[in-house]
């Protein structure tokens, strides 16, 4: 039978189980997730395994990046399922703190992303989200110090704003991210999905459908505008409200208007019914 996966649920536990792999000069990969972990999920998990001796799996569904009205209290969790999965995946230590053991009583530190942060895309939507994220993942890279970080592309905002944020704070982490799983029909795969009624489950590869077609299009020079209206137009069709479809510099997440302006990009976040999806797609 696989081991099971050490739980460290303080800090200096975290530190003690550690100590070993550094004092062995291991190398060490961290894959930071919130949870009800999918097949994406695993995948980040399987690439770290490559990459270090020592595979650390954080879990926690952290409040600050979660509005008032959001789905904090209803966030799929799954703990139990999880741990078996990451037993099959032979990972090394689970981090699972509490969020009185990550915000203890009186704490008053805030990292405050800008650049990739304030693009107009996400954070305009959730204007707390990338504070919150930047926040629990720069402490989660000092507990643990991993060698590597793995995130994927499906939260492409989020890991230009990590990326940045490593680099801003002198963390020595290298950060990587992995392509995006996605389902049969081309739903990217999301701890979200399981919220999607059968119905709006059927209208949901709309979103990577018209990421596809808008990406062929500007490729073969077609106005951007234009492309981006259209594209709009059938994901509404398809039974979605869009926050937001746009193209954007692969770094920078800067507008684009032409494909001479550098790689793209190209975004979205849509809700359909009460659940928010969000994909993107390079040109
Ligand atoms: P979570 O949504 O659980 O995602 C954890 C990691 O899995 C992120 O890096 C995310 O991009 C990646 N991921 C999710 N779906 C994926 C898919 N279909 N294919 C590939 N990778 C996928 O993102 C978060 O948690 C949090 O914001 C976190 C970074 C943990 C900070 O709280």
């Amino acid at each position: 039978m696989a081991k099971r996966p050490l739980v460290a649920r303080t800090v200096s536990s975290l530190r003690h189980a550690l100590e070993p792999c550094r004092n062995s000069g291991g190398r060490i990969a961290l894959v930071p997730t919130m949870g009800a972990l999918h097949r994406g999920h695993l995948a980040l998990v399987s690439e770290a395994r490559r990459r270090a001796k020592f595979v650390v799996v954080s879990i926690f569904v952290n409040p600050t990046q979660f509005a008032p009205n959001e789905d904090y209290g209803s966030y799929p969790r799954r703990f139990e399922t999880d741990i078996a999965e990451l037993v099959k995946a032979k990972v090394d230590l689970m981090w699972a703190p509490s969020p009185a053991v990550m915000y203890p009583k009186g704490f008053a530190t805030r990292i405050a992303p800008q650049g990739a942060a304030l693009a107009g895309l996400e954070d305009k939507f959730r204007p707390h989200f990338f504070g919150g994220v930047a926040t629990v993942v720069a402490k989660l890279f000092t507990q643990i110090s991993p060698d590597v970080a793995l995130f994927g592309q499906k939260d492409y905002q989020q890991l230009r704003v990590v990326t940045q944020m490593a680099k801003d704070l002198d963390l020595a982490v290298k950060v990587i991210g992995l392509a995006t799983v996605r389902e049969k029909d081309g739903l990217a795969l999301s701890s979200r999905n399981v919220y999607l009624s059968a119905l709006e489950r059927n209208h949901a590869p709309a979103l990577y459908r018209t990421l596809k077609t808008c990406a062929a299009r500007i490729k073969a020079r077609e106005p951007i505008e234009m492309v981006l209206e259209e594209g709009r137009r059938d994901i509404t069709r398809a039974e979605f409200a869009v926050d937001y479809l746009e193209a954007r510099h692969a770094l920078t997440l800067a507008p684009v208007t032409s494909v001479k302006d550098g790689p793209i990009r190209l975004l979205v976040a849509a809700k359909i019914g009460k659940t928010r999806l969000i994909d993107n797609l390079a040109v």
